[in-house]
């Protein structure tokens, strides 16, 4: 009869204590004494202690050969233990290698670069493993939410000739023509609107942008929504419900991987609707009154970004930024054509920008010239023109850096550690 395997943490039970169990993992730690050899099994769902005695001769024999992360199925009883590192040990009779490892390269102590360098081996260890499973609720959640609310998922190319701004972009080769990947879905979205005026998207975007810093990818996970009849106003309530939607899911899901992560679950069940909103406007004089001057027209920066989200202990809507900094297709606002019908959500701790939100533009006139003066040539966008010249209606939509709403949630210093294979300027590899 074949073995049964269950996962380590169905194992870890008051209901299994005395019962013999069989479970198969990598090794996580090894320690040797004179007569007993522990091991800490690893598998997806978590680990567990395994002691194998001396007189266990076969089992021994492996456990004594075994390295750290090599492959291997192990038998043996249950019993309760508040010494071991999960409350259970696993008493081994059968231990099987599967895949010997050699030696494995990290060590205590290894720096930071290292550890990129052999990302290849170090996306196992225990706490990115927290955060891929976290990554992964935080997908499902997105979509999750936009599918109860009528949304369809639809999906644009990555090779294209469309862009935001001609600066930050990777051009690559298509049969001898220059083309760039996409740094956003949303031109197509907008064309798309007419067909099912309620989408949304989840994929990467490509940024070649200068920049070396905790919250910039080269490559990125891009959530974006579209929906035709929407404004500003609508824009900002679907804003803080999805953000409270994924932080309710994330606490309710994931509290374990939370928790050993060292952050407080209750803390994202707590964050629900509505968030505190402000305009640029008002935001330059509260940076004003903590000693920070912006001078009113220029974009906010990190750590401006920062220092106003210290003010709330929920994500932060800034709305109204200046008109002239702003992309192409955020129109002006018709009170104020100084500022543009767009908002930005930042995020408590790290202080960064989640979401970029607008109205979009729905005069050609004007976007042509806005696109003249980012160095644009307007006729590469004849095409998305044509969304405003056949039944255009007012719409609007955003972008959420995916990698970004998973570094705050998982609190890590760096985006890097976000995302299992980071992209940024200069790693490629592996
Ligand atoms: O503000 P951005 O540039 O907006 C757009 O691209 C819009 N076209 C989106 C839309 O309306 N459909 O980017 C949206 C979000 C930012 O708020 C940020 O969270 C994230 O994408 N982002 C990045 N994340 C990681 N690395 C980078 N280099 C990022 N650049 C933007
Ligand atoms: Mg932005």
């Amino acid at each position: 009869m074949a073995t049964e395997y269950i996962q380590i943490e169905s194992a870890l039970s008051d209901k299994q204590v005395g019962k013999t169990v069989s479970i198969r993992g990598w090794v996580h730690r090894k320690r040797d004494q004179k007569e007993l050899i522990f091991l800490v099994i690893r598998d997806s769902t978590d680990i567990i202690q395994a002691v194998i005695k001396k007189d266990a001769k076969a089992a021994w024999k492996a456990a004594d050969q075994i390295m750290i992360e090599s492959s291997c199925e192990l038998s043996g009883k249950i019993k309760k233990d508040d010494r071991a590192p999960t409350g259970y040990e696993l008493q081994v009779s059968d231990l099987k290698i599967v895949g010997l490892a050699e030696r494995f390269p990290i060590a205590k102590d290894v720096s930071e670069e290292f550890l990129l360098d052999i990302r290849h081996l170090s996306v196992r260890s225990h706490k990115l493993q927290q955060v891929w499973k976290i990554r992964s609720t935080v997908f499902t959640a997105f979509r999750e939410f936009f599918l109860q609310r009528g949304y369809y998922e639809t999906h644009a190319p990555f090779m294209t000739k469309t862009s935001e701004s001609g600066l930050e972009l990777f051009e690559v080769s298509y049969f001898g023509k220059k083309v760039r990947l996409a740094q956003t879905w949303q031109f197509y979205a907008e064309a798309l609107l007419p067909a099912l005026e309620k989408i949304f998207t989840i994929g990467p975007s490509f940024r070649a942008e200068k920049s070396k810093t905790a919250r910039h990818l080269m490559e990125y996970w891009h959530g974006e929504m579209e929906a035709a009849w929407m404004d500003l106003d609508g824009l900002a309530k679907i804003c803080e419900e999805l953000i409270s939607y994924i932080c309710q899911k994330v606490a309710k899901e994931r509290a374990k991987e939370l928790k050993l992560l060292g952050r407080d679950p209750a803390k994202f069940a707590a964050i629900k609707p509505p968030f505190p909103r402000i305009t640029y406007t008002d935001a330059l004089k509260l940076l004003a009154k903590d000693g920070m001057k912006v001078t009113w027209g220029k974009d906010l920066r990190t750590p401006e970004e920062k220092q106003l989200t210290t003010h709330y202990d929920k994500p932060v809507i800034v709305t109204h930024y200046p008109k002239k900094v702003m992309a192409f297709y955020k129109p002006s606002d018709p009170k104020d054509p100084k500022v543009a019908r767009c908002l930005d959500v930042l995020v408590p701790e790290t202080g960064f920008e989640v979401i970029g939100a607008s109205e979009r533009d729905l005069d050609i006139a004007d976007m042509k010239k806005a696109l003249k003066e980012k160095g644009e040539d307007p006729k590469d966008y004849e095409w998305y023109f044509d969304t405003r010249r056949f039944g255009s209606v007012p719409h609007a939509g955003f972008g959420m850096g995916v990698d970004r709403i998973v570094q705050w949630i998982c609190g890590l210093s760096s985006i890097k550690d976000a995302i299992p294979f980071p992209r940024t300027m200069e790693r490629v590899e592996p």
